[in-house]
């Protein structure tokens, strides 16, 4: 094939390294690609023309949805005046000081200052380096493991995966490195005694966290991290005085508690924070993705002031802050997130959130309860997550060589909407745009209900046993 005839996704298969992607496959042709041209609202329109509903806001982070023309002339303002300019030893810019003060008041109020980055994955990996420092400062030089949880999700960096508890993400990189733990995820679904409550079952996992500490030596343990609800491993929030028993163990052991808001803050799950929502009282922060609405790329991370007066005693002690990157507190990714703020207060986005998202929940349970392939509908806002089962009575597991989830995403396409395939499990998820109105819920669940419908039917000609 000459130069001239090779489509964009010829020429992207020989030199695009894709994230996350069969590499192979991909580059030989087997799987499809697709090139996204335009978006608008709750749509995304592709270089063919076709348009699809993204029922999942990119990666759960465009919450204002897309096409907004008031991003683009905030971005393009910016970029005019000033597109760049270091924030190393008290160089600021306004945008980023508007945005700060900003956060700072939404933010739990407990939080002092926002260190920034430009992804969920570099952000955790600040919030480590933190956290082993603030040990130093206090001279606990042993006190530096990081408690995480199976199934949580926290970024792909080496310190990040570690910490991300899914095995796609360690098998074959040599992944978790020392000093990362993971106790259990706090799973009601697949609790393994029926008989528990959910109280019973937050006691459960609050216990087996005391477990590993003890077993470790709560002198090793410096911080959990945790998302305050599991996204990317299932889309589970937690089951009923989760966060109110874990927090005992924690303060019981004198460990920080690190929020990952990544995908909670800024309005998804319909409040400003999860950590406010569940009341989790964290330590330290991590927020991006609906930050800028991915507008732009910015990751920061919250310091509440009892960690930064310790780590301000310790530039006392060693000079400067060798922590820094060069596009730290970026203007444009300011800029970005100051407009983005601006139209999520303007539209009332977390309380759309918070309403819209309680008939998301509604329409996808009366839909999906009693279908014979769905053996739980959860989520909370707008995030929801169908987990498939051949005998839902019994909670029972389809054989992962099937891979339910994945052919009821590709139905899901078929029909012009896309719902993500989460990685570890038969589990759809589903996060629209916080602007979704009634009507697209509306639109997702019928689709959704189709496709699970013709999935049924298919495996049922495969022979597969389903009760
Ligand atoms: C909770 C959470 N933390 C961190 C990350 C990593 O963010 P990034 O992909 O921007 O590195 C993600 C990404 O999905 C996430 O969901």
């Amino acid at each position: 094939m000459d130069q001239h005839t090779k489509t964009l996704l010829d020429i992207d298969r020989e030199t695009v390294f894709h994230a996350s992607t069969h590499l192979s496959q991909y580059a030989d042709g087997q799987v499809p690609g697709r090139v996204i041209a335009s978006g608008k609202g709750i749509r995304i329109t592709d270089n063919a023309g076709e348009e699809l509903i993204d029922g999942f806001a990119g990666l759960y982070c465009v919450n204002i949805g897309y096409g907004r023309q008031e991003m683009a002339d905030a971005i393009y303002d910016q970029a005019k005046a000033l597109a760049y300019y270091h924030t190393y030893v008290g160089h600021t810019n306004e945008a980023l000081v508007r945005l700060s003060q900003r956060l700072i008041e939404m933010a739990p109020n407990n939080m002092s200052k926002v260190y920034y980055g430009l992804s969920g994955s570099d952000a955790n990996e600040t919030q480590l380096k933190l956290v082993w420092y603030y040990n130093n400062v206090l001279g606990r030089r042993e006190k530096k493991k990081i408690i995480s949880r199976d199934r949580g999700y926290h970024g792909s960096s080496i310190a990040s995966g570690s910490l991300t508890g899914l095995p796609l993400f360690h098998a074959h990189f040599d992944l978790p490195i020392e000093r990362i733990k993971h106790t259990i995820a706090p799973y009601y679904y697949r609790r393994i005694d029926d008989a528990m409550s959910e109280q019973e079952f937050s006691a459960y996992c609050a216990e087996k966290l005391e477990e590993l500490i003890l077993a470790e030596g709560a002198e090793t343990i410096a911080a959990m991290i945790a998302e305050p609800v599991l996204g990317t491993g299932g889309i589970v929030p937690p089951p009923e005085g989760y966060w109110a028993a874990i927090r005992d163990v924690l303060d019981k052991y004198d460990i920080l508690l690190i929020a990952d808001e990544v995908v909670c803050g800024f309005g998804r799950i319909g409040s400003a924070f999860g950590s406010l929502y569940y009341q989790m009282k964290p330590d330290l922060i991590t927020v991006a993705k609906g930050l800028t609405s991915a507008y732009m790329p910015l990751s920061g991370v919250m310091v509440s002031d009892k960690v930064w007066q310790t780590l301000r005693d310790g530039t006392d002690e060693w000079g400067a802050f060798g922590h820094g990157y060069t596009y730290s507190g970026h203007p444009l990714g300011a800029a970005a997130a100051n407009c983005n703020l601006d139209i999520i207060e303007r539209e009332h986005l977390i309380t759309h959130s918070a309403t819209t998202g309680a008939y998301l929940q509604q329409r996808m349970a009366e839909t999906f309860a009693q279908h014979p392939l769905v053996g739980d509908t959860r989520g909370i806002g707008m995030l929801h997550a169908l987990e498939f089962s051949p005998d839902p009575a019994r909670r029972a597991l389809f054989d992962p060589s099937l891979k339910v989830g994945p052919l009821v995403a590709a139905e899901c396409l078929k029909l012009g909407l896309i719902a993500r395939a989460m990685p570890h499990g038969d589990i759809l998820g589903f996060a629209p745009p916080l602007v979704a109105t009634r009507q697209h819920i509306d639109l997702i669940v019928e689709i959704t209900r189709q496709a699970v419908d013709n999935t049924l039917d298919a495996l049922i000609r495969q022979g597969v046993s389903i009760r």
